[in-house]
């Protein structure tokens, strides 16, 4: 059996070059790329693309810029296929859905004959081209959402009533149909948890094309954690990195306070970081780490970032100025998968603790690799993190209370190991990439599809009117 991944914004490379540095550059990648190799390590009999954008320009590893490669110690049976579209610069998520049409006619082009026999489709842009793909081929396909644009215009709307504007940069006209369209054509939608199924695909904006009630389109598949990257065991290359952070920050005794998302607004740093200022507690238990990809000194080089970085990581030094805590908070620059896994093993030692603040997380997977390395998670309760930690497994906060997260994190530190070995435990037994590709593969072994099925005609990428409607009558 031959699988593609259908993926085509962020793009894959052999060293995750870009990974976490820009938004289109994040656990979507992760997701794609463990569970492709983890199907091509289990089932010796399939075939397994990602198939991603080709690009180049300057800053970008050059390897975008090659149709295929394949990933060391992988087995060949893998390979990322690049697939030009539109020009030959990155474009941002946001402004590739025009090309996406192109990009599915020049995917057909590549696979001339030989077409795969299943797709996984990955975000809205790619369900639209495997729709499109349904209708060109009738390869059958399962869509996996992992963010819908609807929540994200519902939390964007409160602070921007003009959808004009929004619509300028997000172009949710365009997403939000081409996720009706992935959802209404997919033969399995999965989901990484039951709250995700029903509380996003609810929405009004989509209820007219998916019927949530409906078992037999719906696959609840947990991700998983990378276990031989994320796990306890201090290897010379994490001894090497230990030497790093004590030459940099000194033999700290304390506990750390660990905030490691990308910087972008929805994952809601600074109320960690008022939080800690705001407790004078928390302030003499632990200090306060946040990892930053690329900056040696955030203090110095903010100013270097894009706009949007920019103006978050300038409201967390403003407020580390404000409540003089310059000594008590680190940062560090973390330049792969491997180090942010040893920076944890390092910070587990000290019992330290792991904080999400997200609005809202989908799934939640950076706190379960955090976990599986030993430290204790304190996440948001909106969203996966409350399916994951239910039953007292992890410790859940809401994110718009200083007051909950400082309390929160005060709990992590003071019951360090009970909560420490509960996580570790629980990724094991539920959260491996191994799990999740099995789950892939039952999915798609048991869901033939239906190759008549590409008898449909699609409406155009606008979903403009429908969401004007939605939007008054709220
Ligand atoms: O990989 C980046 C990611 O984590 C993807 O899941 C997705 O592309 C994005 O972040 C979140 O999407 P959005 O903010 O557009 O809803």
């Amino acid at each position: 059996m031959h699988i593609i991944f259908l993926n085509p914004q962020g793009n894959f490379d052999q060293k995750d070059s870009h990974l976490t540095e820009h938004a289109d550059f994040g656990g979507q990648l992760v997701y794609v790329k463990e569970i492709s190799k983890a199907l091509v390590e289990q089932f010796p009999d399939l075939k397994v693309d990602i198939v991603t954008r080709r690009f180049k320009g300057d800053g970008w590893s050059s390897e975008f810029e090659k149709e295929i490669s394949y990933y060391p110690g992988v087995s060949c049976r893998l390979r990322i296929v690049r697939i030009p579209c539109g020009n030959d610069s990155f474009l941002r998520k946001e402004l590739l859905w025009q090309h996406i049409p192109e990009w599915t006619d020049n995917i057909i082009r590549f696979y001339r004959n030989q077409l795969p026999d299943y797709a996984t489709a990955h975000y809205g842009d790619g369900g639209y081209a495997a729709v499109l793909l349904k209708k060109k081929t009738g390869i059958p396909f399962t869509f996996t959402g992992h963010s819908l644009g609807a929540q994200k215009l519902d939390k964007l709307y409160k602070k921007e009533p003009d959808f004009n504007k929004l619509d300028k940069w997000y172009h949710f006209s365009k997403r939000i149909q081409a996720e009706r369209l992935s959802l209404q054509y997919a033969d399995i939608i999965i989901t990484s948890t039951d709250m995700e199924r029903y509380k996003q695909y609810s929405h009004p904006l989509y209820h007219d094309v998916v019927d949530v009630e409906m078992a037999e389109k719906f696959a609840v598949i947990s991700p998983g954690v990378n276990t031989s990257l994320f796990n306890q065991i201090v290897d010379e290359k994490d001894s090497a990195l230990f030497r790093r952070i004590e030459k940099k920050w000194g033999e700290t005794k304390k506990p750390g306070i660990i905030l490691s998302s990308r910087l972008d607004d929805k994952k809601n740093h600074i109320s960690a970081v008022r939080a800690y200022a705001e407790s004078k507690e928390l302030q003499q238990k632990a200090s306060l780490g946040i990892f930053i990809r690329g900056m040696k000194n955030p203090y110095e080089e903010v100013g270097k970032l894009p706009d949007k970085e920019r103006i978050i990581l300038q409201s967390i030094i403003d407020e580390i100025n404000r409540y003089h805590l310059r000594e008590k908070v680190f940062f560090l620059d973390l330049t792969s998968q491997k180090e942010l896994a040893g920076a944890y093993k390092y910070f587990a030692l000290k019992h330290s603790v792991f904080v999400l603040t997200a609005f809202y997380e989908p799934f939640g997977l950076a706190p379960i690799e955090a976990g599986a390395c030993g430290l204790v998670p304190v996440t948001t309760k909106n969203g996966g993190p409350s399916d994951i930690f239910k039953n007292d497994m992890g410790i859940l906060i809401d994110p718009a209370d200083t007051e909950d997260i400082a309390r929160g994190i005060t709990k992590a530190l003071e019951n360090y190991e009970e909560y420490a070995d509960k996580v570790i435990r629980l990724v094991k037994e539920k959260y491996t990439w191994a799990k999740t590709a099995e789950g892939y593969y039952r999915v798609i072994s048991n869901t033939p599809g239906n190759s008549t099925e590409k008898e449909f005609d699609l409406p155009e990428l606008d979903a403009k009117e429908l969401i004007l409607k939605y939007l008054k009558s709220l």
